[in-house]
């Protein structure tokens, strides 16, 4: 390819659209994650797109924790790319939820990498395998909307290794998507679109990933500073100015001529993969069914005093709130879809039940007397791409109808609409039942009334920590940051892992949510492998209805040698229980997921020693626990001449050669500081901090000299 025709492909055409350079024609991008928001043809609006199922956004589709369901939906969505002419669809968004106040939690799975790493692994694997490419996004550390464009998180290499890059590498690693979008936002002072580190040297070479990089629509600075880096492909297009710098910097010698040419190719090898799929149409009717299960499956019961739900047929219900008939379906910004049909609650309750509707709060406490059950639907206000939220709280108006009409029917169930937590204290403790709705597409008014009704037994189960308060978040003081810079201050303890670290309490852990029966758990065994843990144990479904659980194993280290989060998520299973029945469920760990990043030496690490297992169904709802013995890597961190007197004696051979020094400088009786730390233990406790190599100050030459020092390096370490 020539050199302006591989400048010229390396940036769209268009919005969502490729460049045509040589023999290697265009192909479609678009958004992307929950449905396919193809742009109408001639819209100024870029948002205005066809219709296409809204599938439930992923602060739903996580809280199933199942991948079955989320690889159904990307096999869907394939369908509609292809249906529409899309050949790599804009999602999964996979970033951490950070903060509850994240603006676009909605489009984000989980706080825990393991969750979102699962989950999206199986979307990206059921889009590819119709033939449509992913768009693993935002890479990396894009868990804020205020200052989005520039903002710098600035995050200690152990916590991006285990937290905010752990998922986008399971997904890389175990699905290939086509390509990854990079954030907008600078990781550490660099932007992600420029960013060699990030987009070369971790997901290239660490990682295999053999796709290609894209940029977050207008998040390159600089195009030859982000080829060099590792970006390919430069979008919304035309981009003239960048190509022509391209031409003159490969000209000039500044960029490697090699450089460009790999990203031209790159893109040339994505147009050749998507060009083999063909064009199809799709069931409109199935996708909206789909979306109706997903969001049914998504949807969490947070509280169900004396058995409120499921309601029964006949009942007379008193159904209040202007989200009912309403929806709150999705959030705003790029993720918006245009929905081929949209399912409101109201609706689908009238069909099974008596219903009264109001959402006039005037009449809303009269119609709760007279009702058996009142349910009122809140919701927050509208969550969008963009901006964070300012508050933990639902609307001032939602909160005063929850109040009123929970005082005037004690049978009062809350139903949620919201894309991210919502503080639910103190008004849950006035109502009997609380349902998390989140946003469900456009299916999620039936999806709510199944529940309701019990056709579908709540098995969805909080991906995210539901806190009493918003200052008791571990994200707090560090939000959203000033000057241009956010400090991930709680470091690796994001979500339930700071919750847990400070034995805080919460309003709903992390995994939590009921279900219309209930299950009983034996005894987890465990056995190591060499490929990880292996885990089993049986569960009972003992109540009187058939339903799911979702069964959680929670890993800690209790002698690790750096500081761990007191539990973290290592595997979960989603079962499907008859009532009455037990089930074995297996459990699989693998040991990378035991590893830490050692910063000292640069890579992962699994320590020796017990690692505790507790199974259960929530964070905080453990039933069994087991302890295995796990052997550790060989991960010596090499002594050092400014290695303390405490690092040397606490490596074996490092204690050998300095307690024979210590005997040789006791048995010559030196004298002073350097004799007393020889002979006395008090002495030498209070050096223990003592780099070797400013013991120079206080011992005879011959004994530390810097020849010497490097001999006994030398020793320790060979
Ligand atoms: C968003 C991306 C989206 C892109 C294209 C950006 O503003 O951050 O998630 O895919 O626009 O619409």
């Amino acid at each position: 390819m020539e050199l302006k025709d591989q400048a010229a492909i390396t940036s769209g055409s268009a919005f969502w659209a490729t460049t045509a350079a040589g023999d290697v024609p265009a192909i479609t991008l678009t958004d992307g994650p929950h449905g396919v928001r193809l742009q109408v043809a001639d819209a100024d609006d870029i948002l205005a797109g066809q219709p296409a199922t809204c599938f439930p956004p992923a602060v739903a589709s996580g809280s199933t924790w199942d991948p079955e369901l989320l690889k159904r939906m990307g096999e869907a969505l394939a369908d509609e790319c292809r249906a529409m002419g899309v050949h790599v669809l804009l999602g999964p968004g996979i970033n951490l939820k950070r903060t509850p106040l994240g603006g676009r939690n909605f489009e984000y799975f989980s706080e825990d990498p393991l969750v979102a790493g699962v989950l999206a692994t199986a979307w990206v694997q059921g889009l590819q395998s119709g033939g449509v490419g992913a768009s693993l996004k935002h890479f990396a550390v894009n868990s804020q909307e205020t200052d989005r464009m520039r903002v710098s998180a600035d995050v200690d290499e152990r916590t991006l290794r285990e937290l905010y890059l752990r998922a986008f590498q399971r997904v890389v690693t175990a699905a290939q998507p086509w390509t990854v979008m990079c954030a907008y936002n600078r990781v550490n002072g660099v932007y992600a679109s420029q960013n060699h580190f990030l987009l070369t040297e971790v997901l290239r070479d660490e990682w295999g990933f053999e796709g290609l990089v894209v940029s977050d629509w207008g998040a390159v600075v600089d195009r030859v500073e982000a080829v060099r880096a590792g970006l390919d492909l430069t979008m919304p297009g035309p981009d003239d100015a960048g190509d022509q710098a391209l031409i003159d910097a490969v000209t000039t010698g500044r960029l490697d001529a090699t450089t460009l040419a790999t990203s031209a190719d790159r893109v040339a090898k994505l147009v050749a993969k998507s060009l083999v799929a063909t064009k199809t149409t799709y069931d409109a009717d199935a996708h909206h069914a789909l979306a109706r299960e997903i969001a049914a499956r998504g949807i969490v019961l947070l509280k169900n005093d004396d058995d409120i739900l499921p309601l029964r047929a006949g009942q007379r219900i008193a159904v209040i709130g202007e989200s009912a008939r309403t929806p709150r379906y999705q959030g705003g910004g790029s993720s918006q879809i245009t929905p081929t049909r949209l399912d409101d609650a109201l609706t689908a309750l009238q069909s099974l039940a008596t219903v009264t509707f109001t959402a006039d709060p005037a009449e809303a406490e009269q119609i709760a007397r007279d009702a058996e059950v009142a349910i009122v639907f809140a919701a927050t206000a509208h969550e969008t791409e963009g901006s964070d939220r300012e508050s933990l709280d639902l609307p001032a108006a939602e909160l005063a109808l929850i109040a009123r009409v929970a005082a005037a029917n004690p049978r009062t169930v809350v139903v949620l609409s919201n894309g991210a937590v919502v503080r639910t204290t103190p008004w849950d403790t006035q109502v009997a039942a609380v349902l998390e709705g989140w946003l469900l597409g456009q299916a999620g008014g039936s999806a709510i009334a199944d529940v309701l009704f019990g056709k579908v037994n709540p098995s969805g189960r909080l991906a995210e920590t539901i806190p009493l308060k918003l200052a008791d978040h571990p994200s707090y003081l560090d939000f959203p940051g000033e000057a241009g810079h956010v400090r991930y201050g709680e470091g690796i303890h994001v979500g339930y892992r700071g919750f847990d670290a400070r034995e805080q309490e919460v309003a709903y852990p992390f995994g939590f949510g009921l279900s219309y029966t209930t299950f009983s758990y034996g005894q987890v065994r465990a056995t190591v492998t060499d490929s990880g843990l292996e885990l089993s144990l049986e569960v009972t479904n003992t109540g009187s209805r058939d339903g799911r659980e979702v069964v959680q194993a929670y890993v800690s280290v209790p002698e690790s040698r750096v500081r761990r989060s007191p539990r973290e998520l290592k595997a979960f299973a989603n079962v499907e229980i008859k009532a009455g029945e037990t089930v074995t469920v297996p459990l699989q760990i693998d040991r990378a997921d035991l590893a830490y990043w050692e910063i000292r030496l640069n890579r992962w690490v699994v320590e020796p020693g017990p690692y505790e297992i507790a199974v259960g169904s929530s964070s905080r709802h453990l039933h069994t626990t087991t302890t295995v013995q796990v052997e550790g890597d060989q991960a010596r961190i090499p002594l050092a001449a400014t290695s303390t007197i405490g690092e040397w004696l606490s490596d074996p051979r490092g204690a050998e050669l300095l307690g024979e020094l210590f005997a040789s400088m006791a048995a010559e009786g030196a004298g002073g500081m350097a004799g007393a730390i020889a002979t006395d233990p008090a002495m030498m406790q209070m050096a223990i901090g003592f780099p070797l190599d400013r013991m120079t100050m206080f011992v005879p030459d011959s004994l530390f000299s810097p020849e010497a020092l490097a001999k006994l390096v030398d020793a320790a370490n060979n």
